[in-house]
């Protein structure tokens, strides 16, 4: 008869979790566990699960041997790091001086009002996540954002707004020919 001991519950539930999160381990394993690699640790765990939760930070706290809320602290300071689920779409559109001197709040603001979302947050059927960020290092192409992966740069409002509803259409199509 097998005893379940404390520590065998919890063992069990731990390699529920390793299953839930073997594409981490893989790349804590590709950073040997160096707590200097937090950062490219969680990149990867957000692009496992789209986001970072609660249960992911904890983990790679765990794995790193990092203080909780140093993990926590570093996921909510840079803006490429999301807490909450993201949208298909996610725009981010660049707020600094540069950007934002040539309208980058216009295009937030008009974002905003046609896609009935505050930046910051996705839309209520979860196609689109509109984010600001402080200058994403493209200046010169001001001002400019991130639709997905693409970078787009001396957008308008209207060219903006159209760039993110040609994706959404093209998305639609490319569902209806599957
Ligand atoms: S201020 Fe927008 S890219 Fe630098």
């Amino acid at each position: 008869m097998t005893v379940q001991t404390a520590e065998s519950v919890d063992a069990s539930a731990e390699s529920g979790q390793d299953l839930k999160f073997q594409l981490i381990d893989k790349a804590l394993k590709k950073f040997q566990y160096q707590q200097d690699a937090l950062i490219e640790v969680l990149h990867s765990a957000q692009e496992t699960f789209g986001h970072l939760d609660e249960d992911v930070l904890d983990y790679v706290s765990r794995q790193l041997q990092l203080p909780p809320s140093w993990v926590y602290g570093v996921a909510t300071f840079y803006n490429f790091f999301s807490l909450d689920p993201q949208g298909d779409h996610v725009c981010v559109v660049c707020m600094g001086t540069a950007c934002y001197v040539k309208g980058a709040g216009e295009i937030v603001s008009a974002l905003e009002e046609e896609f009935s979302v505050k930046s910051g947050a996705t839309t209520e059927d979860g196609k689109l996540t509109v984010h600001s960020a402080r200058c994403l290092g493209n200046c010169s192409l001001a001002p400019m954002l991130t639709l997905d992966s693409e970078v787009l740069g001396h957008e308008t409002p209207a060219t903006t707004i159209a760039a993110i509803k040609a994706k959404a259409i093209l998305t639609a199509d490319q569902e209806e020919t599957k």
